[in-house]
């Protein structure tokens, strides 16, 4: 059969969904593995998209996304920055996920290179290689708590590079930036005119009384920032698929024509219900971060107290990485003997890049109960050893 796509033929295998595929045949595990809140969305904003939908938003958006939207997240940022912020800046998206494509398509041509931290989330490298770029892994160090180091980044700069994909607070490490990483970054960024897409989507989950900081907020660079967020984490709103794209007036009105080809707009009923998200009251949002704290607490007890096994200390988003190297079997048999022996579902590292071989991801987004049983079922395993 030659009728299908080089791209599709060689398409990287999720190694999430992998495990998640093998997680079907053992039923009754304890699941440390998805990164999707277990809340539900709060009731104010399904109200809000019910009677959208009851007063008739059930046409085409604009592209862009709604004025209400727009606006929304322009006057969070304006409040989030210090600096007057317009609905301009903002271009809906369908989630994170989108809001990274659309951006490359507006930035990148064929054959520019893309630089990604090694690990990283798993989408950015086949949406870089959709666009015909050439991918540009730069390692992330645990001496460094795998930090992007400015050095790091410097060396993998090359002519052709035209932007870098950052993550923080990141998947699958948990680290925050910090604004003394944000200046070191920026020199060299603004030294080499890169573009930056900065993932933000985990931006509120943020722990220890520490505050997330954005790259956009360095402002020599911020013209060169595109931020990539989503209501998916911050809202419980995974399945509502809504998000945007935050950068540069101009930059965002071309990356508004991009959502012509690929979903013509985000509906409207959604974005009406995502706007009143934004703007309306945010204790649930809080009091669901402050429920990720203690799950973190929780695991990371619980984790620290098995021997041969390092637990990185999660500052941001809601995965845990472990370092488990004394132990002498690759990430994915762990994952697997963990999921097959022990009845706990997890991923290798090694799905999120070369340099996660050694270790393991989990998370704590589902609740404490599953939370406790996964750490009680992974503690046994390795004391069977
Ligand atoms: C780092 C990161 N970016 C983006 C996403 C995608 O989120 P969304 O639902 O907003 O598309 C995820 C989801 O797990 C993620 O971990």
């Amino acid at each position: 059969m030659n009728s299908i796509s080089e791209y599709a033929k060689s398409f990287p295998a999720s190694g999430i969904r992998a495990m998640f595929m093998l997680a079907e045949k053992y039923p009754g595990y304890a699941n440390l593995c998805n990164g999707e809140p277990n809340f539900e969305t709060p009731q104010y904003i399904k109200d809000s998209a019910v009677k959208a939908l009851s007063a008739g938003m059930t046409r085409y958006a604009p592209q862009v996304g709604t004025l209400a939207f727009r606006e929304a997240v322009a006057d969070k940022y304006t409040l989030q920055f210090g600096r007057e912020c317009s609905p301009k800046n903002v271009c809906a998206s369908l989630g994170g996920v989108e809001a990274v494509i659309l951006t490359l398509m507006a930035i990148v041509n064929p054959g520019d290179e893309v630089i990604i931290p090694d690990p990283s989330y798993t989408c950015y490298e086949a949406q870089v290689r959709l666009l015909g770029c050439k991918v540009v892994r730069v390692p992330l160090y645990e001496e460094n708590h795998f930090r992007l180091r400015a050095d790091s980044l410097e060396k993998a700069v090359t002519p052709k590079t035209k932007a870098v994909i950052l993550n923080y607070p990141n998947n699958p490490v948990g680290a925050v930036l910090t604004p003394e990483d944000a200046e070191q970054l920026a020199d060299v960024i603004e030294r080499h005119s890169l573009y930056v897409i900065s993932d933000e989507v985990y931006e509120k989950l943020v722990f220890d009384g520490k505050k997330h900081y954005s790259l956009a907020q360095v402002d020599r660079i911020r013209d060169q920032v595109v931020i990539a967020n989503s209501l998916s984490k911050t809202y419980a709103m995974t399945g509502w698929r809504v998000g945007y794209c935050f950068g540069n007036a101009e930059l965002i009105s071309h990356i508004g024509e991009m959502q012509q080809a690929l979903a013509s707009c985000v509906p409207g009923f959604i974005l009406q219900a995502a706007a009143d998200a934004i703007s309306g009251p945010q204790e649930e949002t809080e009091k669901m971060i402050a429920e990720y704290e203690a799950r973190r607490d929780i695991l990371e007890e619980a984790l620290s107290g098995i021997p041969r096994i390092k637990v990185f200390h999660t500052e941001g988003s809601f995965c845990m990485f472990i370092n488990i190297k004394e132990l002498g079997v690759s990430s994915r048999q762990l994952a697997d003997d963990l999921l097959i022996k022990a009845g706990v579902l997890t991923v290798g590292g090694q799905a999120f890049g070369k340099m996660g071989e050694g270790y393991l991801r989990v998370c704590f987004a589902n609740s404490r109960d599953e939370i406790r049983e996964g750490a009680k079922r992974i503690a046994a395993y390795f004391n069977s050893l």
